[in-house]
């Protein structure tokens, strides 16, 4: 039985093929995300991965819902599998909002599902950090959302040199539509002809601008103008003020594919543009009032950002760390006549804290050892006599004797 294309296997490292996937590196991952998102004080929240089909297919756009997870249930109700999160938390805020105090500043780790032409960085499954502020319309929060992303990028050791924000705004496009006398019922249509300018050849483009009433000529000054709105001038500003202005360009380029973004957007791609987006996000101050049926109006902005991309950069730029069963202290038990107090020296390690491994049925002391070192344990502690313990560092093989009660607490296992 083969797993379906697109869905990853996560083994323990080391992996063993190269078709696998990293359960420790996956969890690197997450534990970062959660801590960055923790010191700007976000909060965490998560939602079921099924959803009922209607929740996406008005409010996210053509792109994602041909990529829909969709069947129907037992009782016959249409359902999908998430493939972002951003509905759900409108429908999840909508239903809640008055519970919290505003800005609301809320993360999440989702596993989403999107049935995509599989592909470098594209899977059918992945995860993202996905970080929203939630009842503010100052553009000091969009740029406490872009700090958080750097941050959650620069946690893994990248650095200004690694990556970039580019920033824009559908603002700008809207009033560059305005100006240049669009259809309003077709400034959406626009907005996706202006999203994929870096992949479709530029006469396609052209004539896909012209059918609208504008030019690619037109279409390329104002984006190789790139000058910032006063709402981007501020994020930047603040930005500046934060020592980060190094990480951010402004990149009219960048416009969003997913339909409900009202102003500021964003995405985060390699400096060497190798990669596809790191991360994306913007404003969507419409949605939760479209979620909620008109009941609740709150602005909103948020990112995601996703595992199968960063893990590629990460590897490519050396900053994955090694990863091992990080045991402590690998218990020797190499008398049988002592596997009744060494159990209990075991336990008492293990409640102070420490990753504790030992043989689990009788076995050949030279075999215990060599297994206390595949695992590279820091230590190995075997009973001597009733009262005894000898701790070994295997490092720098310096041994202590230390009495059966103080084991479990005794400084020599303080790295
Ligand atoms: P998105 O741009 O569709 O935005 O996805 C965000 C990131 O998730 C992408 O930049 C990429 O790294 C990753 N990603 C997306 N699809 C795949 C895939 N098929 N395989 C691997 N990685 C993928 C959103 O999802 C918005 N809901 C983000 C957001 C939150 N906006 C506001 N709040």
């Amino acid at each position: 039985m083969e797993r379906l294309p697109g869905f990853r296997d996560f083994y323990p490292e080391p992996l063993p093929h190269v078709d696998v996937w990293s359960a420790d590196a996956r969890q690197y991952i997450f534990e970062k995300w959660r801590a960055t998102a923790r010191r700007y004080a976000f909060r965490e929240y998560d939602g079921p991965p099924l959803e009922p089909l209607e929740l996406f297919t008005t409010k996210s756009g053509e792109e994602i819902v041909g990529q829909l997870y969709n069947f129907a249930d037992k009782g016959g109700r249409a359902i999908a599998l998430r493939p972002e999160m951003t509905p759900t938390l409108a429908r999840m805020v909508a239903a809640h909002e008055r519970n919290y105090k505003k800005p609301i500043k809320w993360f999440a780790l989702p596993q989403l599902f999107r049935y995509e032409r599989q592909q470098k960085g594209r899977l059918r499954e992945h995860f993202q950090l996905n970080a929203d502020i939630l009842g503010e319309t100052d553009p000091a929060a969009d740029a406490e959302l872009i700090a958080l992303l750097i941050d959650a990028l620069r946690a893994f050791g990248l650095t200004a040199e690694d990556f970039v924000i580019r920033l824009s705004s559908r603002n700008a496009w809207h009033d560059f539509f305005q100006r240049g006398g669009g259809d309003p019922a077709q400034e959406y249509a626009f907005y996706q002809i202006v999203d994929k300018l870096e992949r479709e050849a530029p006469e396609q483009s052209d004539q896909k601008l012209s059918a609208l009433g504008f030019s690619l000529a037109a279409v390329n000054t104002f984006v190789e103008q790139g000058l910032p709105t006063a709402e981007l001038q501020s994020i930047l500003d603040n930005l500046a003020a934060r020592g980060l202005r190094d990480f951010v360009r402004v990149d009219y380029r960048v416009i969003r594919g997913l339909a409900y973004y009202t102003g500021v957007v964003f995405e985060a791609f390699d400096r060497k543009g190798e990669f596809r987006a790191l991360a994306g996000g913007g404003r969507y101050d419409n949605l939760i009032k479209l979620i909620s049926g008109g009941k609740v109006t709150l602005p909103a902005l948020g990112f995601g950002m996703g595992d199968v991309v960063l893990l590629e950069l990460l590897k490519a730029r050396g900053l994955l760390p090694a990863f091992d069963a990080n045991v402590d202290v690998f218990v020797l038990v190499e008398d049988e006549a002592l596997r009744a107090p060494s159990l209990k020296i075991i336990q008492d390690l293990r409640s102070s804290g420490l990753v504790v491994e030992y043989p689990l049925t009788p076995g050949k002391s030279d075999k215990q050892f060599k297994r206390a070192q595949e695992l590279k344990a820091a230590f190995t502690a075997r009973l001597e006599g009733e009262t005894q313990v000898r701790i070994r560092n295997l490092k720098s093989r310096e041994e202590v004797l230390v009495a059966i009660g103080e084991v479990a607490h005794h400084t020599v296992f303080k790295r």
